[in-house]
């Protein structure tokens, strides 16, 4: 007998943790010992959700908005998104397209699971969004990791798709703008994409989570490109909700029963207070506030990219959005991940090791995320000044 060996099933040993958190554990460490930390490792905004949306939430919770809703979402949240995607990029998609879900991350689980036998390959982007692998491992699938850096703007795009391809390759996953890099798939590159995956007889993933937040030019949904694409968005982000666990799914029209059957079982039904209070997110006062917020976080980039860039750190590309510069370290160091370390505990500067979003020169990278006030971030240029001069 084993009695002191749990039983775990074998899949557990490929599922990663985030080496941040270990990170911003130690940060916590310090921050207890009175240690000043600048946290520049988070990826969720700073900002408490906008107050008419904190407000929705309580009037739900006191009209008894305490039950299971449809697994789909309320009706006029999934209504609400579509007029969302009506008003911002010209786009039709009907409500019934409209799955909402726990967070991006139930609509990650939900497409995959929907998409995957076991053995099938998923082409992903290294770096990328680390977590998109391990929803694939749990369904018994294959990665093909495709390694990207500045020249495609650290994206995926058709060539890369026709080198990376087998036989057994079902779907391509993206995401526009990209963590860690910020980055954009431009209209012509989705396009190229699309077909040369609807030519294999695969489909396309598209993950727009950051979608709200991009700074130089108004993004196009991939939708605009094929409605035979499944979109992944969420109200994590733009929507500055992260703690509330609401996202959405839009599959293509022959998979609405499917996702209904499989979201029906997982999770039943999103957050319910969550949805009655995202229903205030496409109100105009509110959409102001996102907006303000937007323009701030713009104006973030516009400091950190060049006092990082005049520090030493090569970032080649000006990333379109997200919170995020994904920054080559190698000036400093051929470590990122001690360098990291070594930032955190000498100088009180929290920051991602590339290490965390694949494994393509990932100890070269760091992820600095402008979740924090212009104020912060000047006081973290500063001590990384220091420790890099000094
Ligand atoms: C690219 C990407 N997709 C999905 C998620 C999951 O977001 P959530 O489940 O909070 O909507 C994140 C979170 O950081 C992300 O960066």
């Amino acid at each position: 007998m084993h009695e002191n060996t749990p039983h775990i099933a074998d899949r557990m040993a490929d599922i990663q943790p985030f080496h941040v958190m270990a990170l911003l554990g130690r940060a916590r460490e310090l921050e207890a010992q009175g240690r000043s930390i600048i946290h520049m490792e988070i990826g969720e905004p700073d900002f408490v959700t906008a107050q008419p949306i904190i407000d929705a939430g309580i009037q739900a919770l006191q009209d008894g908005h305490t039950h299971y809703t449809s697994t789909t979402g309320l009706p006029d949240l999934r209504e609400a998104i579509s007029g969302f995607y009506k008003q911002r990029y010209g786009v039709d998609v009907p409500a019934r397209r409209i799955i909402i879900t726990p967070g991006a991350s139930g609509a990650l689980q939900l497409a995959f699971s929907i998409l995957i036998n076991p053995g099938d390959a998923v082409v992903l982007a290294d770096p990328g969004y680390p977590c998109n692998r391990h929803f694939v491992r749990l369904v018994e699938g294959q990665t093909l990791s495709a390694q990207v850096d500045a020249t495609t703007h650290y994206q995926l795009n058709a060539d890369i798709l026709a080198q990376s391809w087998t036989d057994n390759t079902v779907a391509a996953m993206l995401a526009s703008p990209s963590n860690p890099t910020g980055t954009l798939v431009a209209e012509d590159d989705m396009r190229a994409m699309h077909n040369y995956v609807q030519g294999q007889g695969g489909t396309l993933v598209v993950d727009e989570i950051y979608h709200g937040l991009v700074y130089d030019k108004q993004a196009q949904t991939a939708l605009s490109v094929a409605d035979d694409i499944f979109i992944v968005n969420s109200f994590s982000k733009y929507f500055g909700m992260t703690g509330w666990r609401l996202g959405w799914l839009v599959v293509p029209e022959g998979y609405i029963d499917a996702a209904d059957r499989l979201a029906q079982n997982i999770f039943l039904a999103a957050p319910t207070l969550a949805q009655h209070a995202a229903l205030a997110a496409f109100e105009p006062d509110t959409m102001a506030i996102l907006e303000q917020r937007r323009v701030e976080f713009a104006q973030r980039r516009d400091y950190l990219l060049p006092a990082l860039r005049e520090l030493g750190f090569d970032i080649p590309v000006t990333p379109d959005g997200a919170f995020y510069l994904y920054a080559n370290c190698t000036k400093f160091s051929s470590d990122s991940y001690q360098f990291a370390n070594d930032l955190l505990e000498q100088v009180g500067v929290s920051i991602t090791p590339g290490i965390d979003f694949g494994d393509y020169r990932a100890a070269d990278y760091v992820r600095f995320a402008y979740t924090t006030s212009i104020e912060n971030l000047k006081e973290g240029v500063a001590r990384i000044k220091a420790f890099v001069q000094g």
